[in-house]
């Protein structure tokens, strides 16, 4: 049984592995959340199997997916369970893994890229940066099974990092009263990402301050907040405009004309 991130949506953000794991599959197990053109890379006569929530059908709990990776690997089956981003981060990939364990199936596991650095990937922000941002918080708003949560917004509230947060749009106005009431600034950068690295993504800027008032105004892909100094937009012609001619020969290594 191999465990496989399937990376933010681009099927060119799947790692070799991932890639060798689909092509070799006869039962692949997916969630809703998994991007387009993945699927075809499975080995055309493997059985997919949708799990997750998906126009409108909620997904399997939780036990019956498991009961269902289990079925098919103890049919001796070569099975991937085929997770959006990385397993290991919200995947639930815990309870799998403890699951096969304790039937003795012996579990692979296949990362991908998590939806944090996919975002910070294809808009170019990086989320660390020197003197800004030294740390990166991946954090979700969400509580279990949809159940409402209140997180340590003091702990969270560090204006020298970025928090990555995770299935928070429908609590954004709670994220933003949360971290602004915990001493954050009102006009922390906020980049909302929905459907990072896929075709349709689109962006949202905004502030704590705006979205402890108004949430995002995403749509319902899925969407990640970014919240901190580093995603400030830069400001054009101050700190990116180098002088190449002040470099002298080391800059010759970049004319391409
Ligand atoms: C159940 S979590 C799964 C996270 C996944 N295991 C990962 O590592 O990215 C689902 C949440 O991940 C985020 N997410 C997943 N894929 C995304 C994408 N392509 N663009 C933006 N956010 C995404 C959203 O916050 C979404 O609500």
């Amino acid at each position: 049984m191999t465990l496989v991130g399937a990376g933010p949506g681009d099927p060119d953000l799947l790692t070799v592995a991932a890639v060798k794991a689909l092509a070799a599959a006869e039962v692949v197990l997916y969630d809703a959340l998994v991007g387009d053109g993945i699927l075809d890379l499975a080995h055309p006569k493997a059985e997919r199997i949708c799990v997750g929530k998906r126009s409108g059908r909620h997904s399997l709990p939780q036990g019956e997916i498991n009961a269902l990776i289990a079925f098919h690997a103890r049919r001796g089956k070569r099975v991937v369970r085929l997770k959006g981003g990385d397993p290991m981060v919200f995947g639930r990939a815990g309870e799998e893994i403890e699951h096969l364990d304790s039937l003795g199936i012996p579990v692979r596991v296949v990362p991908g890229i998590t939806a944090a650095l996919g975002c910070a990937a294809s808009t170019g922000l990086s989320l660390t940066k020197r003197g800004v941002s030294r740390a990166v918080t991946f954090v979700t708003a969400h509580g279990r099974d949809g159940e409402r949560f209140e997180p340590d917004w003091a702990r969270l509230a560090d204006p020298q990092g970025t928090l990555a947060i995770y299935m928070g749009r429908e609590q954004a106005r709670a994220v933003g009263q949360g971290l602004t009431g915990a001493g954050l600034p009102a006009d922390t950068p906020v980049l909302a990402v929905e459907n990072g690295c896929r075709p349709d993504e689109r962006r949202y800027w905004t502030t704590l301050g705006e979205m402890a008032e108004q949430g995002v105004a995403a749509g319902k892909g899925p969407t990640l907040l970014l919240v901190g100094e580093a995603l400030r937009p830069r400001q054009i012609g101050t700190a990116d405009a180098v002088d190449l001619r002040a470099l002298g020969d080391f800059a010759q290594g970049f004319d391409h004309d």
